[in-house]
């Protein structure tokens, strides 16, 4: 159950690397990325060995949040020392900043439009813009969204969900931001929001230490996981087990990265 011990502070899952399309790249094998915030680094799992490897993606500020483009093999980060969204292949070429948000938390990508979705905690908005940083544009705005943080897309359903701290809640639209819906309330302070869309199930995690999935309505709500002590920050999903980042809620921060089959 247990996967491995990475020795470092706040860390977070890449949502999609492990659900991409293979066929889609050069990429044999799958991986994890993983965003450590208080480290400054960002690392790469070996999700066979568990082996870790920094990637030289010079200064990354504190990441938080990340994507990747199995396309282009970039890695997409958000920057919340520098309240940017940086960009670089997973060999440092091409490292670039793509995006100045004034407080930006969660971001995604949707690879067949070519498109970055990304969340503003003080400004509370939802935007998006070409993955180059061009044509950015407001999607949603509070009240109807209030202090966003995760964000993930369902592509294929033309649909993002997001954990709105504000309200405690987990709340979903149209890519375009239209037919907002509330889909799970009562979340104290949620962390982390993901799909397994293998399975059509969300997953999300809460600052009682849980994990817990739904349906893509919020419905058939089951806990997966409740580890004492420690924040869930990131959740990763492929066909065989559900990734988690989590970190002690104590002084020493302490991370861990761990999967459940
Ligand atoms: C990942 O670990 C496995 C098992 O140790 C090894 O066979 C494989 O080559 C590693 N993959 C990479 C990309 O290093
Ligand atoms: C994938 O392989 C093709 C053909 O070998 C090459 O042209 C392309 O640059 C590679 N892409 C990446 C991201 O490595
Ligand atoms: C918005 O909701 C309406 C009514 O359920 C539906 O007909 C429409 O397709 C939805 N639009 C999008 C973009 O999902
Ligand atoms: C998570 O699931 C447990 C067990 O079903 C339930 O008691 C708890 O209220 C759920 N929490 C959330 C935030 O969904």
């Amino acid at each position: 159950m247990r996967g491995l011990l990475v020795v470092v502070s706040l860390i977070f899952i890449c949502k999609d690397v492990v659900s991409g399309d293979p066929g889609s790249s050069n990429i044999s094998e799958p991986f994890l990325l993983v965003a450590d915030f208080r480290g400054e680094i960002i690392l790469q799992v070996n999700i066979t060995s568990g082996s870790t490897t920094t990637l030289p993606l010079g200064n990354v500020g504190q990441p938080w949040a990340l994507d990747y483009d199995p396309l282009t093999d970039y890695v997409y980060w958000s920057d919340l020392r520098n309240d940017k969204i940086h960009r670089a292949r997973r060999d440092g070429i091409g490292r670039e900043t793509i995006l100045d948000i004034n407080s930006v938390r969660g971001l995604a990508l949707d690879h067949a439009r070519g498109d970055i979705y990304w969340t503003d905690f003080s400004e509370n908005t939802i935007s998006v813009a070409k993955m180059d940083g061009s044509s950015t544009r407001t999607l949603l705005t509070s009240p109807a969204v209030n202090s966003p943080t995760d964000l993930v897309l369902d592509p294929r359903n033309g649909l993002m969900y997001w954990v709105d701290d504000g309200n405690d809640r987990i709340d979903r639209a149209a890519m375009d931001g239209i037919n907002q819906t509330t889909i799970i309330t009562g979340v104290s302070n949620p962390k982390a929001v993901t799909i397994d869309y293998r399975e059509d199930r969300l997953y999300y995690s809460d600052q009682y230490h849980r994990v817990n999935s739904s349906d893509l309505l919020g419905n058939d709500i089951q806990q997966l996981l409740y580890e004492d002590g420690k924040y869930v920050r990131g959740i990763a999903v492929d066909e065989n087990y559900v990734y988690w980042t989590s970190s002690w809620y104590d002084s020493s921060r302490q991370g861990n990265v761990g999967k459940v089959g």
